[in-house]
């Protein structure tokens, strides 16, 4: 099986030497967890190698902020914005209550002209308040889409109190990585799981993160 490097120190041992490619992967976790450093390495990574990435926001756009925010990291390199990373905001379509073809119709358009190898969603249930009946069969469509294309591709969600993560999107990934950030001994303590990733052997159980300037860094066995 084909596999992509992560782009994060340390988690790549942990899954065999990276997320399989073609494959679609849940990004779960609680608010400020690392889900976007996350993505942003995910993408930089691919940019070192030549390879372009499209991250797509459902909302907190404009994408100027979010590139700024970015920047704030030593690995990111703003000559990568425009190049190898294009970003392409949703929100309005969101507004404007857009039906699934007409997502799945700019995708498609944005992925011929940008061939990316790596896809980041940032919050794709956004799109299910907007889809309504729609949304399954879309999430069906999206993942048959990233597959023929032989994309690589991360969707964040935000846990919610008691839901980790939402349970349709899980249905479709092949992959599920949990990231945390709890109070233990009124300390915060972050962590990785990865609860799922389809034909690999991967490890179990919670590890250490850290979040620096230099982004995520997994400490196996920690
Ligand atoms: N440049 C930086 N240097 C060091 N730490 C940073 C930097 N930028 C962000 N952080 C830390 O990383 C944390 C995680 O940020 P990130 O935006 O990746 O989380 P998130 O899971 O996407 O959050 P949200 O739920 O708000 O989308 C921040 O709350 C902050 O503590
Ligand atoms: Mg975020």
């Amino acid at each position: 099986m084909k596999r992509i490097s992560t782009g994060i120190p340390g988690l790549d041992n942990m899954i065999e030497g990276g997320l399989p490619s073609p494959s679609l992967t849940l990004l779960a976790g609680d608010a400020g967890a690392g889900k976007t450093t996350f993505c942003t390495q995910f993408l930089c990574k691919g940019a070192d190698l030549g390879e372009h990435g499209l991250y797509l926001l459902t909302f907190g756009g404009p994408s100027d902020l979010q590139i700024n925010y970015a920047s704030s990291y030593e690995f990111v390199k703003s000559a990568y914005f425009g190049n190898e990373i294009f970003y392409l905001e949703l929100e309005e379509m969101v507004e404007n209550a857009c039906k699934s073809k007409d997502f799945l119709d700019l995708l498609e358009r944005e992925i011929d002209l940008l061939k990316p190898a790596r896809i980041v969603i940032e919050n794709l249930s956004v799109l299910e308040g907007v889809l309504k009946e729609e949304y399954w069969r879309f999430l069906l469509k999206l993942s048959h889409m990233i597959k023929s294309r032989s994309m690589v591709a991360l969707v964040t969600e935000d846990a919610q109190p008691g839901i980790p993560y939402p349970a349709n999107i899980a249905q479709v990934a092949d992959g599920i990585i949990l990231l945390q950030n709890e109070v233990i001994n009124f300390a915060r303590r972050r962590s990785i799981e990865i609860l799922k990733m389809s034909g690999t052997s991967h490890h179990l159980g919670k590890h250490a993160v850290d979040i620096s300037v230099k982004g995520l860094v997994v400490y196996p066995g920690l």
